[in-house]
């Protein structure tokens, strides 16, 4: 963190971040892009960071984007504090936040969307339709917005990381995708936007979740490599803490295929579950 934050610039407008960022790109300047939807936590930070050192220019976008979220979601309570995040991100040696409104986003409902049709009906996309859907959309119109050379995404949300890196390469972006280390607190849990829904209580009971996932990697260290036995493993320590386990699955680390009876090259799993009425999603690589 830098003590003397600079000032920082915030912009509502896509046509001129637009505008701007082509005159940055003809000064030679390579702009590093972080999207996120706000609330920042020193997960996101660690984004910021990364692309403060490894390039000219930082945006940091803020965009609590409608079209990713279902009906029944938590669009209308996600926590909103632009002025503290600016803080932050100046902070952390950015230059510029892009918070564009609903209206500046989609003046118009939005026609044409951004799909992965392979993914997005598994793990989180069988249980948030049209979710993965909003998420690429938003993303496509950011690298369009903001013309980055390199854009950093968290393998905290795992299979978001990696749908973004496929549309990426399918539709030919000129943008390096960075992907970064899940920051988590003390007790394991993966930091959150959402984690401040949950009583203190909650919380306390959500670290069974890095420690359900470390149990299945000691037990696949040891040799078990039966999928059913490692996700019994991670139910019950969620299970056991008070967590409703949504999904829990054994994933191909590479392409994201389900993993049905045996896991024979490198795996990684994936999870949703809810403590109270908190939706959290973990990861591990294994
Ligand atoms: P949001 O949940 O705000 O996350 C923004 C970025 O921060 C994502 O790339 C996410 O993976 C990363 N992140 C979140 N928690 C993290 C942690 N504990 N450690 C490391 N990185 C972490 O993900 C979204 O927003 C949206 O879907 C978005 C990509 C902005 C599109 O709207």
């Amino acid at each position: 963190m830098r003590k003397n934050a600079k000032k920082i610039k915030i912009i509502r407008s896509p046509l001129v971040l637009q505008r701007l960022s082509k005159k940055m790109l003809a000064q030679k300047k390579s702009i590093g892009l972080v999207p996120t939807m706000g609330a920042l936590h020193k997960g996101h930070i660690s984004l910021v960071e990364m692309s403060v050192k490894n390039n000219n220019i930082t945006i940091v976008s803020i965009f609590v984007n409608p079209v990713q979220f279902g009906a029944n979601e938590d669009f209308a309570k996600y926590p909103r504090r632009l002025q503290a995040d600016a803080k932050l991100c100046a902070e952390a040696g950015a230059d510029i936040i892009f918070a564009p409104a609903p209206k500046d986003m989609y003046p118009m409902s939005l026609q044409t969307y951004v799909r992965n049709v392979e993914i997005e009906n598994i793990y989180c996309g069988a249980c948030r339709p049209g979710h993965f859907a909003g998420v690429l959309s938003v993303v496509a119109k950011l690298f369009n917005i903001a013309l980055p050379s390199n854009a950093y995404f968290g393998e905290k949300d795992f299979q978001q990381l990696h749908v973004i890196r496929k549309m990426t390469c399918d539709l030919n972006f000129p943008v390096r995708i960075i992907g970064a280390k899940t920051i988590r607190e003390k007790s394991g849990l993966a930091m959150s936007s959402r984690n401040e829904y949950m009583s203190k209580e909650e919380r306390a009971a959500a670290s069974s979740i890095y420690v359900g996932m470390l149990e299945a990697k000691k037990m696949y260290r040891r040799g078990i490599n039966s999928v059913a036995k490692l996700k019994k493993a991670i139910f019950e320590k969620i299970e056991q803490a008070g967590g409703k386990v949504q999904y829990a699955e054994i994933a191909n680390k590479d392409n994201l295929m389900p993993v049905k009876t045996k896991i024979l090259k490198d795996a990684v799993i994936l999870l949703a579950c809810y403590f109270g009425k908190t939706r959290l999603i973990d990861h591990l690589e294994i």
